[in-house]
């Protein structure tokens, strides 16, 4: 299977980690060889709980015997799709409440930056530096990573960029600014927290001028931080939420959600001015539907704050500098880009799986389901402390 993978499907990086996979269930995947990996990356933040949850399972096994696809989004009226939009407005504060559903994060980006230009007849789109928000052409005009997007310019004019968490930047909104983009908790930049009160001091500024704020909630959203939303620790409520990734349960999916007012203005000057075949897929939201009953009728959300201080204080080494990041969002820091790829490499070997951050080549990402047991937790941070104990031993 490893050459075709090489020879027919399409790559990424030239060295991807090319695990076989033959099958996942709760906090593990097998390969082929029947090696046992215990997973501390959960699809990059999708499979929040875990691998093959059986309320997932059974959730898309009974809409899987009712029917597939029947028609494009928004047209027929769809019992996963309708539930689960109310029971996201049921716990999302006012004026939040309409959602349109996406395939992915980047494309319910797109339509969230459509949204705002629709809503303020404006046109400049501010975001942050080092943001991640996806990669079609929309989200990547929104990117912070200047490297990354080079090659594929012109992108989207009337774009800008303020530091985060930078308050004296925050002049740079004005009358001429549609919406602001921000990612709650940056994520490729290195899981960065808002400082205390930026995030209000970013609402504050857009409402003085008429412009809207956007939070990308596609990474800490989903139960990750404690919360189901990361907003919720910050005082504040965006104009428009965005969200990804954890929302599925291991199935693709996005969303946006918006006041009724803003949403409703989507339908119509120009009507069909965002649609979607496949957005709200009744299979897909039917496992959205379980994850999201799931993620709050259990006690997992909860629990992640409690793992955290686990992870915190068993991950202690000379060569984790720092751990940052809320909740299961969590990120280790090591002295150089060398020791972080290091241990990513070492710890898969072990049978642990890791993963770095997109634009900070000293954090190794610590992201598992957030159904991991302790027993789980202590088994890959005693993997990740005797990795780097190898690493320290080999340098001195
Ligand atoms: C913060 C953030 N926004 C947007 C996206 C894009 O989501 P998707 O890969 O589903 O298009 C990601 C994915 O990594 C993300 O982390």
């Amino acid at each position: 299977m490893k050459q075709d993978f090489f020879k027919y499907q399409a790559q990424t990086t030239p060295h991807p980690l090319a695990i076989e996979v033959s099958y996942a269930t709760g906090s593990y995947i097998y390969d082929t060889n029947n090696k046992k990996y215990l997973d501390f990356v959960a699809g990059v933040s999708a499979c929040s709980l875990g691998h093959k949850h059986p309320r997932v399972i059974r959730a898309v096994k009974n809409q899987l015997d009712k029917y597939l696809h029947v028609m494009v989004y928004g047209e027929y009226i769809q019992q996963p799709a309708v539930e689960l939009t109310k029971l996201l407005a049921s716990h999302l504060p006012h004026p939040l409440e309409k959602t349109y559903l996406t395939n992915s994060g980047t494309e319910a980006i797109e339509g969230a930056l459509k949204l705002a230009r629709r809503v303020t007849g404006r046109s400049q789109i501010i975001a942050a530096k080092l943001a991640y928000h996806g990669n079609t052409m929309g989200s990547m005009s929104v990117m912070g990573y200047e490297e990354r997007k080079q090659a594929f310019r012109p992108l989207i004019p009337d774009t800008s960029f303020i530091t985060f968490n930078d308050e004296k930047e925050i002049q740079q909104i004005t009358h001429k600014t549609a919406a602001v983009i921000l990612e709650t908790i940056q994520g490729g930049a290195g899981f960065i927290e808002p400082k205390y009160e930026y995030l209000k001091k970013v609402k504050k500024k857009c409402q003085e001028v008429g412009a809207l704020l956007i939070l990308d909630e596609i990474q800490p959203g989903f139960g990750r931080t404690g919360t189901l939303f990361g907003f919720q620790h910050y005082g504040i409520v965006p104009d428009i939420v965005v969200m990804g990734k954890g929302m599925g349960g291991g199935l693709p999916i996005g969303a946006f959600t918006a006041s009724t007012t803003m949403m409703d203005q989507l339908q119509d000057n120009p009507k069909l001015g965002h649609i979607t075949t496949f957005g709200g897929n009744p299979v897909i939201a039917a496992a959205a539907l379980a994850t999201l009953q799931e993620i709050t009728e259990s006690d997992v959300m909860a629990a992640t704050l409690e793992k955290e201080k686990l992870f915190r204080s068993l991950l202690v080494h000379p060569l984790i500098k720092e751990i940052r990041g809320l909740g299961l969002m969590l990120a280790f820091i090591t002295p150089s880009a060398e020791i972080t790829n290091q241990v990513i490499l070492k710890c898969q070997d072990h049978g642990l799986i890791l993963f770095w951050l997109l634009f900070e080549p000293l954090a190794v990402r610590i992201t598992p389901p957030l159904t991991i047991s302790e027993s789980e937790i202590r088994e890959g941070c005693q993997i990740i402390l005797t990795a780097l104990d190898q690493i320290l031993d080999n340098k001195i």
